[in-house]
């Protein structure tokens, strides 16, 4: 166990994406976070990488590395900055970028760290640019550089901070500025998970949930689960409550099958959202290219939404390509949706 849990948020709450907000901060699903590495399942050369690290900065007695996780919604990044801070035997302060919205409260946080904490910045990202200025000197030198007065008599005092390792997580490594970028020394995209490590993923929460689940219903499931445990532990939920009511308890392919369909997730996992955003294109812009502002603006969605949330899996399935000229539907999209592809031209 860690230390302690410090979080810092501001009054606002978070709207960005409705889709990525954390469904998973109930206790039950909590409760289902791995807190070790040995329990994180997958994603082996993220780990791997960790664990040498980890293990190289206790033996010289030094914070870990600064860290930086990127990729989409529900592949572990929250999860892996709680087990750095376990694995070290650190405190943990949590943060986010929009949380961040003037320099001093960056400055606040930093300052009350203490030797070996570990500071999580979810969304990094999105941290103002005045905001970001503060922290090259606090990743690079442990220290924050403060100025009094203004023009010819300004005045510049350099404050030195606890050494402690900065965790941050991003679903837009592309909009990080370089000189943030460059300053982790640990640098790791999470992927979609592959099925069999969602299966195991699948029969560890069930069992934590004390969910009896079968070998059909967990491959179902995994099938079903857009490669991301986030969405796997949500659909298990379903599931389970499904297979109580409507069948004898045990989640099985076929129930898995039922209580998905309810929820609008089909064979592929894709939702509701998913089908309409690839309608949109098929059926309203004739399978593109279209750009992503008019999509998202036709589907009265964000186009952040679209672009982290339902994107990724699209792209990693093929489902849909991106282009110079902008979105297209390839010939497995219409398939998919069941629409005629006659007449159409494909790569
Ligand atoms: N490698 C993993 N093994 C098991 N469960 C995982 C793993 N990665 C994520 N999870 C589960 O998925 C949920 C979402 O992960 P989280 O770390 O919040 O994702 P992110 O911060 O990338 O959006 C976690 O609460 C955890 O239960
Ligand atoms: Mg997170």
């Amino acid at each position: 166990m860690s230390k302690g849990i410090i979080t810092h948020s501001s009054a606002r709450p978070e709207i960005i994406t409705g889709l990525s907000l954390p469904v998973d901060e109930t206790p039950e699903l909590l409760s289902l976070r791995p807190e070790r590495l040995s329990e994180y399942v997958g994603q082996k050369e993220a780990v791997e990488t960790l664990a040498i690290a980890i293990e190289a900065a206790k033996l010289r007695k030094e914070p870990l590395d600064h860290v930086l996780f990127h990729g989409p919604p529900g592949l572990g990044k929250t999860t892996l900055a709680h087990i750095i801070a376990n694995e070290m035997g650190s405190r943990l302060t949590i943060t986010s970028g929009p949380a961040l919205e003037k320099g001093g409260d960056l400055v606040g946080i930093l300052t009350h760290l203490e030797d070996g904490d570990v500071l999580f910045i979810d969304e990094i990202h999105r941290i103002p640019k005045a905001v970001e200025e503060f922290l090259y000197p606090a990743m690079e030198d442990f220290a924050v550089d403060f100025v009094f007065d203004k023009g010819v008599h300004a005045r510049s005092h350099r404050y030195r901070l606890k050494r402690f390792s900065l965790v941050g997580a991003t679903t837009r490594v592309g909009l990080l500025s370089a000189p943030l970028r460059d300053r982790f020394g640990i640098f790791r995209n999470l992927d979609f998970y592959s099925e069999e490590d969602l299966i195991v993923i699948t029969r560890r929460s069930a069992h934590l949930l004390g969910a009896m689940i079968d070998d059909g219903g967990a491959g179902e499931l995994a099938r079903r689960s857009r490669g991301t445990p986030r969405i796997v532990n949500r659909l298990l939920k379903r599931v389970r409550d499904y297979a109580q009511v409507r069948s004898d308890g045990v989640i099985s392919a076929k129930t898995v099958g039922e209580a998905l369909a309810l929820e609008g997730v089909d064979e592929k996992g894709l939702t509701r959202l998913d089908r309409r955003y690839l309608q949109t294109i098929i059926e309203f812009y004739n399978g593109g290219p279209v750009g992503i502002e008019a999509i998202a603006a036709t589907l009265q969605e964000e186009a952040d939404t679209l672009v982290d949330v339902v994107e990724p899996y699209l792209l990693k399935t093929g489902l849909v390509l991106r282009t110079s000229s902008g979105r297209r539907a390839p010939e497995s999209a219409y398939l998919h949706l069941g629409l005629p592809v006659q007449g159409k031209c494909f790569p």
